[in-house]
């Protein structure tokens, strides 16, 4: 089986060098402490003010979108009682979180989907402090699209002392000649190019979000790109701010954000010390369509300087180098690719399969079985043109090379965005037993089949 093709039994050196570095346990990881934080979550229609004023019918978690942000501290238990009122069947899935594989959310892998007027209960411990996000994971291109997606934010079990923790959820929505959500989902366009992208974009629902702080502030400033298929690249140059954590974790160090995509699924904080007044607000665009960069917020620096708190920067986590992991040679690679057919016309495929009817199937085929603890490589060649951000669930990878050509980033990930024809190369140690997913995260090539599972054993 799996075990005759490891990387480890044909370069036992160099897959020595990356577990010596790495073996399979945060030294960060918490134990529950016995404390149980309970929610009570309801998807259901409703209608919101969204956009500055429009009345938008939406799908929502609790009558908000975004829905409830849920914090909780590191070492706690969350309880979540979910209830859904939706006309379709539904299940939550906790994006990032490593957790038990039943809690997971992924219908007929982890459980059975939740019915209308259904409820399911979610309880479990995350293992890792972090900024993470909830959505459905039936019918999500769909789902998502109409407003159900959450933020969960796991603090640390001492948080550090940031004058102020803000949250901004980036989504990107399509609405039709009425200003209401284009009902018309999965469309051939969107399916052969890279997914729905809108016509508006919103932080926290609003059209340019606003954020005024005082001269000598410290935030922490944490991102979503909760959007169906669109990519942003938030652009801070200006502002001296320091990336400390991508998809949840933090980072070796604090780096400069430049540069940093945030494709569907992905996150990033920030520690951003206002050190003097500006004149004029300071504006976050997108610079990932450069050909029409949007405004996403602004910011105004204004009123009575603070003392700025002073405290070493949580970023110093333990990310293995593994510099020499890529003379592992890889266990797997996953080629993704596309073809016509299947109930929507357009096939997207992972090794030439499309997992179609997600929510009906019962018992679809791992794609790969990984031993728990191991060291893997892990290549994705991208055989097509369109863009697609891998999404592992229960798991975090580090991006070793793009194109043969090794990137050393100081982080974990769990989404990484990848390019029309792109090849790059990932390295993990699953850590948690289970039926874990990887999929595509921009929506509609999902739900045209470019899901598969992974079994960690
Ligand atoms: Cu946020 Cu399976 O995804
Ligand atoms: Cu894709």
């Amino acid at each position: 089986t799996s075990c005759s093709k490891q990387g480890t039994a044909e370069s036992p050196r160099a897959a020595r060098t990356a577990l010596r570095e790495f073996t399979g346990a945060y030294p960060w990881e918490a134990r529950p402490n016995g404390k149980v934080r309970s929610f009570d979550i309801v998807a259901e229609p409703t209608e919101v003010e969204l956009l500055d004023g429009r009345r938008l019918r939406v799908w929502a978690y609790n009558g908000q979108v975004p829905g409830p942000q849920l914090r909780i501290r590191l070492g706690e238990t969350l309880r979540v009682r979910f209830s859904n009122k939706l006309p379709q069947e539904t299940t939550i899935h906790w994006h990032g979180v490593r957790l038990p594989n039943a809690m997971d959310g992924v219908p007929n892998a982890t459980q059975p989907p939740v019915k209308p007027g259904g409820t399911f209960v979610y309880e479990f411990t995350p293992k890792d402090a972090g900024t993470y996000w909830f959505h459905p994971h039936v019918r999500g291109s769909e789902q998502v699209e109409r407003g159900l997606y959450g933020v969960l934010i796991v603090e640390d079990a001492n948080p550090p002392p940031y004058s102020r923790d803000v949250m901004w959820v980036v989504d990107d929505w399509l609405l039709d000649p009425t200003g209401q959500v284009d009902p018309r989902f999965n469309t051939r366009h969107d399916l052969s190019h890279d997914g729905r992208w809108g016509n508006v974009i919103t932080v926290n629902g609003h059209l340019r979000e606003a954020l005024s702080v005082r001269p000598g502030e410290r935030i922490r400033l944490r991102m979503l790109n909760s959007s169906n298929g669109r990519v942003v690249m938030p652009d801070f140059s200006g502002l001296a701010a320091k990336l400390i954590a991508v998809d949840g974790m933090y980072l070796r160090e604090p780096i400069d954000p430049a540069g940093i995509e945030l494709a569907p699924g992905n996150r990033m904080d920030l520690d951003i010390t206002f050190n003097q007044s500006l004149a004029a607000p300071f504006t976050v665009v997108d610079r990932f369509s450069s050909r029409r960069p949007n405004a996403l917020a602004d910011i105004v620096i204004e009123g009575e300087p603070v003392e700025p708190p002073t405290f070493e920067s949580p970023a110093r986590a333990h990310v293995p180098a593994w510099k020499t992991a890529l003379e592992v040679p890889e266990h797997h690679t996953f080629r993704l690719n596309a073809r016509g057919g299947g109930p929507l016309g357009i096939e997207w495929t992972i090794d030439g399969k499309a997992f179609v009817d997600h929510a009906q199937h019962h018992h679809e085929e791992p794609i790969l079985t990984l031993t728990q603890g191991q060291f893997y490589r892990l290549r994705y060649v991208n055989e097509s043109a369109r863009l697609h951000p891998i999404h592992h669930h229960g798991m975090f990878f580090r991006l070793l090379a793009r194109n043969g050509v090794p990137v050393d980033e100081p982080f974990f990930r769990d989404t990484v965005l990848i390019r029309g024809r792109e090849t790059v190369d990932l390295a993990m140690v699953p850590t948690d037993v289970g039926s874990w997913m990887v999929h595509c995260h921009i929506l509609e090539h999902a739900e045209a089949g470019m899901m598969a599972l992974i079994d960690v054993r």
